[in-house]
Parts: structure tokens; sequence; C-alpha cells
């Protein structure tokens, strides 16, 4: 089937699950967003571009952003260093458990995509960056997707600073247990993390991230903006624990390694040269777009990017 004919479909069955889900509302400026839009951007394995829907609409990339803060990170350190302050195990509860970082092993986040985890992730740049790694991971986000007006919202970055009982609950507890360093500002480092939630995007953005990922870290003007090692470790982090407590069964419907946020977009990628990324800010329990979801499901029975 032709890309365009399978976005289609895609889109099409999407929008029967538009009643699902419910809108992200524990960021007030979040639940402010139409529950209605849906879109979707695919790019083939030559660099063709294919959108529907709502596909240039704005969002904030909430979670997404992790993947440019841990590729940051894995830039920034050896990998093995990483690795004694954020694993790369699968979680099992909501991503912003408290519960899961207190059972985890020696209190160390399992992995770089919940909340903990980036946090841990954003201290380590801070260490290296200091006042600048906001400005750190927007650069790279910005040469990633080959944008350089791309940028973050204020009224969102506020709005989540306002909110984050949960994150300031969790970082504290990371100072507690020595993972995140006392000299660390919990106020300076939070406010970098909020930002880099905040960087807003489209489904063209994660359709080109998804796409770099799957060229070994190549874009469409054959250009190396990630290396293939990094590349490969965030398509196998994103399988494992890109969509939460539900990459299980994301792996079994969808089979493609993704990244979603609760702004309502999810990049999805795979081996094949193929990037994608959709957008619907209705979301499941987990925190993945309910539509987002069903689209990539069609997708990849349609034009067989199961990798399992
Ligand atoms: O830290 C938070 O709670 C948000 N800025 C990001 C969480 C998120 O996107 C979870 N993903 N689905």
């Amino acid at each position: 089937m032709d890309i365009r004919s399978a976005l289609q479909e895609a889109y099409k069955y999407g929008c029967e699950y538009t009643d699902q889900g419910s809108v992200a509302d524990y960021i007030p400026e979040l639940a402010k967003q139409n529950p209605d839009l849906v879109g979707a951007t695919l790019i083939s394995p030559n660099f063709e571009v294919c959108s529907i829907g709502d596909a240039r609409y704005k969002f904030s990339a909430q979670s997404i952003a992790k993947i440019f803060i841990y590729l940051c990170v894995l830039e920034t350190y050896d990998l093995d260093y990483v690795r004694q302050f954020i694993g790369v195990t699968p979680s099992s509860k909501p991503f912003n458990s408290i519960l899961e970082l207190e059972l985890s092993h020696k209190n160390i986040p399992v992995n770089p995509f919940i909340n903990a985890g980036a946090i841990v992730a954003t201290s380590l740049l801070m260490q290296h960056y200091h006042e600048n790694t906001f400005e750190k991971i927007r650069e790279r986000a910005r040469e990633v997707v080959n944008r350089s007006d791309l940028d973050y919202c204020h009224a969102i970055y506020v709005s989540e600073s306002n909110s984050a009982y949960a994150n300031r609950a969790l970082t504290y507890m990371l100072l507690n247990d020595g993972i995140i360093s006392t000299t660390q500002n919990v106020e300076d480092l939070l406010n970098s993390y909020f930002r880099a939630c905040s960087l807003l995007v489209n489904t063209l953005d994660l359709a080109t991230i998804g796409a770099v990922l799957s060229h070994n870290g190549k874009n469409a003007q054959g250009e190396q903006v990630l290396s293939t090692e990094n590349a490969a470790i965030l398509r196998t982090v994103m399988a494992t624990c890109g969509t939460y407590d539900y990459a299980g069964e994301f792996a079994l419907l969808v089979g493609m390694p993704a990244k979603s946020g609760v702004g309502g977009g999810i990049v999805a990628t795979n081996r094949s040269g193929y990037g994608i990324g959709v957008f619907s800010p209705k979301l499941d329990k987990h925190g993945n777009s309910y539509v987002g979801v069903r689209m990539l499901e069609r997708l990849s029975t349609l034009l067989n990017l199961h990798i399992y």
C-alpha cells in the first residue's frame, strides 16, 4: 500500500476513537487544549513526507523531550557512568510514581524516560552546562528536527512549574538518596526540565526525529546529526521504556520503538527508514495519546512496520 493511502486509512481509523481518553489536566495549561485535534506525519525511507489532519498544529513535547535530554547526557558522559545514576529497565508503575523510585535498586530511577530518570538526567547536564542546560537541550532538539525556530512555550512552562508537586517530591527523594548532588539548586534543575518539556513541536518534527533515528542518526540531507551508537541506544530504550507501563502491550500492538508525551504526541521509529509523528490530546490511563496509539497500530499493520 502507498504511504498516502496508509496514512489516510490510519487517520480514519484513529478518528473512530476520539471519544476515548481524556486531556491531561494536572498541568492546568494542557487542560485548555482542544481535545478533538488529530494529526499525523509519515516520512518514508526515501524521506518523502506525507501529512494529514492537524499535522502542523504545535503542542508541547512533554516527555518526548526526554529523548533530547538523554541524548545530551549520552553525548556528555560515558554510558557506564550514566548507568550508575539512571537504569535502562522498563517501568511497571506510572511515569511519575514515587513507589517505583522507592522500590528500585539503590533508589536509582529505572530508566531515563520516567520523570525521576529525566530529572536525574537533567541534573547530570546541570553539572556540566550549569545555567546553559536548557539551551543545550534546545540546541540539540533544533539540530535533530532541523528547525532553528523550535522553542518552548512560556505559559505551559510556568503552568507546570506552579503545579509540579509530584516532580518536586521525586526530586527531594533523589536528593535524600544521594542520586542528585546536594549542591544542586532544585528549582534551577526543575526549571530546565520543565522548559524542555514545554518545547513546542508538530507531527512533522516528531516524524523527523523518528526518521533520523531510523536512519541511524542521519537526516534527509545525509548529515550525521547524532551518532549511530546513540541512535541505537535511543531506539532500544524507546522500545522498552518509551510508553511506560504500557510498553509491553504497545510492543505487541504496534511493534515499534516510540516515545509519548502528555501533550498528546507520539514519535515512532523502526529499522526500515520510516519516521512517524502522531498527535491527539486525549490520553489513555498510562499517559499515551489514545488516538495516536490507534493510528500507529493501523500504520504498523498496513505498512508492515512491526519489528518483532
Ligand atoms: O513531568 C511531567 O509530568 C511532564 N512534564 C511530562 C510527563 C509526560 O509527558 C509523560 N508522558 N506521557
